[in-house]
């Protein structure tokens, strides 16, 4: 009697084919393999904030570099908005700094009203602060279109008389004779210009002798990793405020060698980004 061996099997069998896929195949594959640890590793990175934030540098790039007009209209509103910020903060230290223009006399016969320079008038976030008519002003600043805004400041205040705006940087005011002025006053813009020495020396060339130079500058902190921070940070800030963070401008000041000295304080202002808040402010003598 012959016996049947029966086999069953719970699963078919599946023979292997040789592979035939196609070349598109074999690099998708390739490619998946590649990326595969890449994928198990970074899967749970935030890709889409990652991906906005490369849009959004790549395009302000783009629209800073090739579209100079809508830039500047974004960098107008940004430094009017923020100084009305930076205003309110520092309203006490502001006020204290250009009181000091009220010990300024003019010394020529016939004149009553002091020589004032103002470096990065901007559309005139100090116009408040000059003591009443006792100012000519010159204001200097490089954006042109500054114009409309700093003429409606001027209009709402009618107790400072702007004689001039000169339309480019504060490094070269060849315009102004040497020894001409009483006065001259920069907020934030030592930290926004970009040569810092030659315009302190185009500062000191200007003033007469035993005129001032009132300064109100944010710094690098002397606190190293606030520093750090900064040092990290300061790219943005040039680009979204035109501000650096990472300007000693203490020690620049120093290395101007105002003859007649300098009286400075060095703090930290509340209630503006703290990444600003290390500050300087003070006053250098010719
Ligand atoms: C951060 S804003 C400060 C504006 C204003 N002084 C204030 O306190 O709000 C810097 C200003 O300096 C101007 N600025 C930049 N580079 C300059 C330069 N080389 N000479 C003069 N002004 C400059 C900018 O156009 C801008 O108006």
């Amino acid at each position: 009697m012959s016996t049947t061996n029966i086999y069953s099997f719970s699963q078919p069998i599946i023979v292997e084919k040789p592979s035939s896929s196609s070349l598109s195949e074999t690099i998708r594959n390739l490619i998946s393999n590649a990326f595969a640890p890449f994928q198990q590793e970074y899967r749970r990175w935030p890709w889409s904030q990652i991906g906005t934030i490369v849009i959004v540098c790549i395009g302000s790039y783009t629209v800073y570099k090739y579209l100079p007009g809508p830039y500047r209209r974004y960098y107008m509103l940004s430094t009017k908005n923020f100084s009305s910020q930076y205003n309110k903060a520092l309203h006490v230290e502001k006020e204290t700094l250009f009181n000091e223009l009220k010990n300024v006399k003019a010394r020529e016969e016939g004149r009553t009203k002091i020589q004032v320079v103002e470096i990065g008038a901007a559309h005139g976030a100090n116009m408040a602060y000059y003591p009443p008519n006792i100012i000519e002003l010159i204001c200097v600043e490089p954006i042109r279109e500054f114009e409309v805004y700093l003429t409606q400041t001027l209009g709402r205040n009618p107790h400072v008389k702007c004689r001039e705006l000169l339309v480019g940087g504060a490094e070269n005011l060849s315009v102004i004779r040497d020894n001409q002025v009483d006065a001259v006053v920069s907020t934030l813009t030592l930290s926004s210009c970009k040569n810092v020495h030659q315009v302190l020396r185009e500062i000191r060339r200007i003033l007469k002798p035993g005129g001032i130079f009132l300064y109100m500058e944010n710094i690098r902190s002397p606190n190293p990793f606030l520093a750090f921070i900064q040092y990290l940070c300061s790219p943005m800030y040039k680009f979204l405020f035109g501000i650096s963070l990472i300007r000693n401008i203490p020690e620049y000041i120093e290395r101007a060698h105002f003859s007649g000295g300098t009286t400075q304080r060095i703090f930290v202002a509340r209630g503006i980004p703290f990444l600003l808040s290390p500050h300087v402010s003070g006053i250098a003598r010719k």
